[in-house]
């Protein structure tokens, strides 16, 4: 047996030892309770008391009123800044700014006005003139997609017997506008190409409706004219972001 367990004094001294320990833990806690005093308890109360102090920072400035010429220079400089800047096309659907001009335009998704562009197509004789300004402006699509429209291995496909090429005018023109990327079937082979097709909007509307019109009309391809007028009519696809299959009509 333990002999200290009937020691007199050390069971005296333990229980004050105990008490001790017990009233120091009930004054800390009366210290902790002391400082939080008039403290909001908890993270959402902690948030409130923030907003409200900034709620009241910004009052306390909108209070010192403003000159006429100081609201007029700030203005002044936000015209400025804005006039310079230079506008950065929409790429993603996260950068869209919800309720805008841009937003509206894209929730109409395709087939909004394109069957009006596509029932302007109409069969009859290709003229020359239009046929020699697309060969000149085919130069740039050659170098992806082939003198011959044959396509480049691991750059574009082919032009050359491609159903989009022949269906119809408004998914080519929009391609122009808009570039176009990801997985696509071209004469019954599939594509995914590492880079996408960039947009080449710079074309004017008659440039661009002769270099169509050529690549329905060369490589063995048969198929109406693209007129200017339906280019014209798509230029508000410019800015959108870049066109993948299911973006266009199924040729
Ligand atoms: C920088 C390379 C490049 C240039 C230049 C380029 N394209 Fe493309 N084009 C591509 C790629 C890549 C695709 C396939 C897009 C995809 O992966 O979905 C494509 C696809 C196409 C398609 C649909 C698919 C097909 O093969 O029929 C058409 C039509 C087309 N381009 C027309 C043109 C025309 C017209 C021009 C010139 C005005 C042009 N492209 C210039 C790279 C290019």
């Amino acid at each position: 047996m333990d002999p200290n367990r009937d020691n007199l004094f050390i069971r005296f001294s333990a229980f004050w030892l105990g008490l001790g320990i017990v009233l120091i833990f009930a004054v800390l806690l009366a210290v902790i309770a002391l400082i939080n005093r008039g403290k909001p308890d908890d993270f959402e109360a902690l948030a409130a008391q923030k907003r409200y102090e900034t709620k009241e920072a910004v009052e306390a400035a909108q209070a010192e009123e403003l000159t006429k010429e100081a609201i007029d220079a700030a203005v002044d400089e936000v015209a400025k800044s804005l006039a310079a800047s230079k506008p950065v096309a929409v790429e993603t659907p996260e950068q869209l700014v919800p309720g805008s001009e841009t937003a509206k335009r894209l929730a109409e998704g395709p087939g909004a006005d394109f069957a009006a562009v596509d029932a302007l197509t109409e069969e009859g004789p290709i003229d020359e003139a239009v046929m020699a300004m697309g060969k000149a402006q085919y130069l740039v699509c050659a170098a992806c997609h082939g003198q011959e429209g044959q396509g480049v291995p691991n750059l574009a496909p082919p032009l050359a017997k491609s159903e989009w090429v022949t269906g119809p005018v408004s998914n080519l023109i929009r391609i122009q506008m808009r570039g176009l990327g990801g997985p696509i079937t071209v004469a019954g082979v599939d594509y995914n190409l590492p880079l996408s097709m960039a947009a080449l909007n710079y074309q004017t509307d008659e440039q661009m409706s002769a270099v169509l019109t050529y690549i329905r009309n060369s490589f063995g391809n048969e198929a109406a004219a693209v007129k200017p007028e339906q280019v014209k009519m798509l230029r508000s696809e410019i800015g959108k972001p870049t066109l993948t299959v299911k973006d266009l009509i199924q040729p």
